[in-house]
C-alpha cells in the first residue's frame, strides 16, 4: 500500500473558513483580492459548463454559482483538506455547483473532449501542475472556442523576476505536522505562457497586468485569457 503524499494546502485558507462561510459578492482575480475586474473576464457565463482548477475552498465558484447562472461549475481541487471545508461551506450550493477532489489533470483527462465551455484558475492548479500536462488537458476539455482565463503571479513573492524558460521553482510549503518541506511553483514570463498555450492549441491569447498596490505582502499578477482554436 502507497501512502498517500502529505496534504500541502492543509494550512491554506483555514482561519478564514472558521470566520467567513459567506458567498463572495464579488469575483477577484487580483492577488490582494481586493481590485481588479471581476467576472466579466469569463465572458457570460449563463447556461455554461464552467471548471475552476485548484479551486480551493471554492469561494470563487461559490460566488459565480449563486450570482451568474452557469448551467454547472465544477470547483477541482486535490486538497483533501481544502475540499473538505469546499463542501462544508458550500455544498449546499450543489447541484450547480460540484465540489470534487481531483488532480486536475486526471479530471480534465478524464472528462469528455469539448465538455467545458469555460476553464479558469485564480492562483490555482495552473501555477502549480506541470505545463505541458496541464495545458493540452485543458484545451482538450474545453469546446472549440472555449475559453481558459487564470491569474498568475507575474514576479515571484519577494520582488524576483518571472522565469524566462518553462522552469519552476522549489517554494517552501508546510506538512500538516509542521515540517518544513517545498513544492514547485510556475512564475513564468508573458511570453513564455504565450508560447506555452499556443503549443497546447489555444489561440487569441492576451495578458494583462493586474497592479499588486502598495504593502509587503503584495504582489503583481497576470490575467491571462485564451481560446481553444478550431481542431
Ligand atoms: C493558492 S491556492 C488557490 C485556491 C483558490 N483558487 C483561491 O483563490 O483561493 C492553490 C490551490 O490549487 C490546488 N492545486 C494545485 N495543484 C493542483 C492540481 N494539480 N490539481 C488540483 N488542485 C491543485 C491546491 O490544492 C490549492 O488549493
Amino acid at each position: 500500500m502507497t501512502t498517500p503524499p502529505a496534504d500541502l494546502w492543509h494550512h491554506y485558507g483555514r482561519a478564514r473558513h472558521a470566520t467567513d462561510r459567506a458567498v463572495p459578492d464579488a469575483f477577484r482575480w487580483s492577488w490582494s483580492q481586493d481590485s481588479g475586474p471581476g467576472a466579466a473576464a469569463l465572458g457570460d457565463v449563463t447556461g455554461l459548463h464552467v471548471g475552476d482548477l485548484g479551486a480551493g475552498t471554492a469561494r470563487h465558484a461559490a460566488h459565480l454559482a449563486l450570482h451568474h447562472q452557469p448551467a454547472r461549475i465544477d470547483a477541482v481541487d486535490a486538497s483533501p483538506a481544502q475540499h473538505a471545508m469546499a463542501a462544508d461551506l458550500y455544498g449546499h450550493l450543489a447541484p450547480r455547483l460540484r465540489i470534487e477532489q481531483a488532480d486536475v489533470v486526471s479530471h480534465l483527462r478524464a472528462a469528455a473532449g469539448g465538455a467545458y465551455d469555460v476553464l479558469y484558475s485564480v492562483f490555482g492548479a495552473v501555477d502549480f501542475t506541470e505545463q505541458r500536462e496541464l495545458l493540452p488537458a485543458a484545451a482538450a476539455a474545453l469546446r472549440p472556442g472555449g475559453r481558459l482565463v487564470f491569474s498568475t503571479l507575474a514576479h515571484y513573492l519577494g520582488g524576483a523576476r518571472a522565469r524566462p524558460d518553462v522552469q519552476h521553482a522549489d517554494v517552501p510549503a508546510r506538512t500538516p505536522d509542521g515540517e518544513a518541506v517545498t513544492m514547485r511553483r510556475w512564475v513564468l514570463q508573458e511570453q513564455v505562457w504565450s508560447k506555452l498555450l499556443t503549443e497546447a492549441g489555444f489561440t487569441r491569447i492576451s495578458v494583462a497586468v493586474l497592479p499588486g498596490g502598495a504593502g509587503p505582502r503584495t504582489a503583481d499578477a497576470h490575467l491571462v485569457t485564451a481560446c481553444r482554436g478550431a481542431s
